[in-house]
């Protein structure tokens, strides 16, 4: 079965095809992140209208690189959610459309489903069952994966996702948009140990996370040390120090209270090479293994979306004509699709 994905929920248009047999067939991404810079973050009217510009064309580009006719499509898959409401219609009207014009199904894809399967492209895939830990801009989760679809939501955080907190960070530090790239870059350069920054809610039992007492503490360490290229370097340290041991220290918990031996760590921030090694070094000497995305699926593309796509309708997953997005969608709500089927 031969898929194509749309992911429009943010600043990203992601798009790709996925063939059950031979796996991604192309993918292209086009990043708004130099028109939202400028604005320190998304402006979603913005984003909408870049959608509106760029889907079509970038499916006519995907189609071509694979040499696919737009024929031989068997279904669309679409972020239907969550994200921003306008950037989800336009993947939506798109994918439905050309679906009924196809006379193929469509079908709405949960975009932390989609980020969730995204180590699953890998060469080396994991099997479930596993613990995923989803850090993205507007998610951060922990979830024990017990089969395709069945998801629990073992902790999450309560205020700033991870993500949110490296983009914040990285404005206090002066740094562009997005953070999370520029903070881990300058935190390379910064010294261990001169500042200690807390590791919010992990002297208290429980796997849920909060990010934005960390932001605070950034912005009281800047405001009383000053803000020379030292200090700033050395901030950036104590930060990813700081977020990369609680996410060490609440894995090692998760793995732990679940007995699971692999652990899948996905979205935006699992791109972060100090967060990767934190986690393996963790890992080690329990005997766990650790799973990651190949670098271009950590952060929105349209492969993660083809796949999970794909998984839900090879296994005959279906969606009446009428369509809406949600904006706001529980990852725990979804249905368990009857896996087995493939092609
Ligand atoms: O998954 P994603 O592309 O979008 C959402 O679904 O939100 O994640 C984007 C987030 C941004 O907050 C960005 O700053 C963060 O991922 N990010 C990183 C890194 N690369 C992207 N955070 C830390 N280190 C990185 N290398
Ligand atoms: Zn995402």
């Amino acid at each position: 079965m031969l898929v194509l994905g749309i992911e429009t929920s943010c600043d990203e248009t992601g798009i790709a095809l996925y063939d059950g047999i031979n796996g991604i067939q192309a993918h292209c991404v086009y990043s708004q992140v130099e028109i939202h810079a400028a604005y320190g973050g998304v402006v979603p009217e913005l984003a909408s209208r870049e959608h509106v510009r760029k889907t079509l064309s970038l499916i006519k580009q995907t189609l071509a690189e694979a040499s696919i006719d737009i024929q031989d499509l068997d279904g669309i898959a679409y972020t239907a959610g969550p994200g921003l409401v306008g950037a989800l219609l336009v993947g939506s009207s798109v994918a439905r459309s050309l679906a009924f014009a196809l006379d193929i199904p469509a079908f709405g894809v949960h975009h932390m489903e989609g980020h969730l399967l995204s180590p699953l492209l890998d060469d080396n895939p994991p099997s479930m069952p596993f613990l995923a830990l989803l850090v993205s801009g507007g998610h951060t989760m922990l979830v024990d994966v017990r089969a395709h679809g069945d998801y629990h939501i073992l902790g999450e955080s309560l205020d700033d996702a991870a993500g949110e907190a490296f983009d914040k960070v990285a404005k206090m530090l002066g740094l562009g948009y997005p953070g999370g790239p520029a903070v881990e870059q300058l935190a390379r350069s910064g010294r261990s140990g001169r500042f200690r920054f807390p590791r919010p809610m992990t002297n208290r039992p429980g796997l849920d996370f909060s990010f934005s007492g960390l932001k605070t503490f950034t912005l009281n360490t800047i405001n009383e040390h000053g803000d020379s290229d030292a200090v700033r370097a050395d901030v950036a340290r104590a930060f990813v120090e700081a977020v990369v041991d609680t996410f060490v220290i609440k894995c090692r918990r998760a793995l732990s209270q679940t007995d699971h031996k692999t652990l899948v760590v996905s979205g935006g921030v699992s791109a972060n090479l100090a967060l990767r090694d934190g986690l393996s070094e963790m890992a080690r000497p329990l005997g766990a293994t650790v799973h990651y995305p190949k670098f271009e699926f950590c952060t929105d593309n349209g492969a993660m979306i083809a796949y999970a796509g794909h998984c839900r309708l090879s296994a005959g997953a279906s969606e009446p004509l009428g369509f809406g997005v949600r904006p706001r969608w529980p990852l725990d709500s979804l249905p368990t699709p009857a896996i087995g089927s493939t092609g």
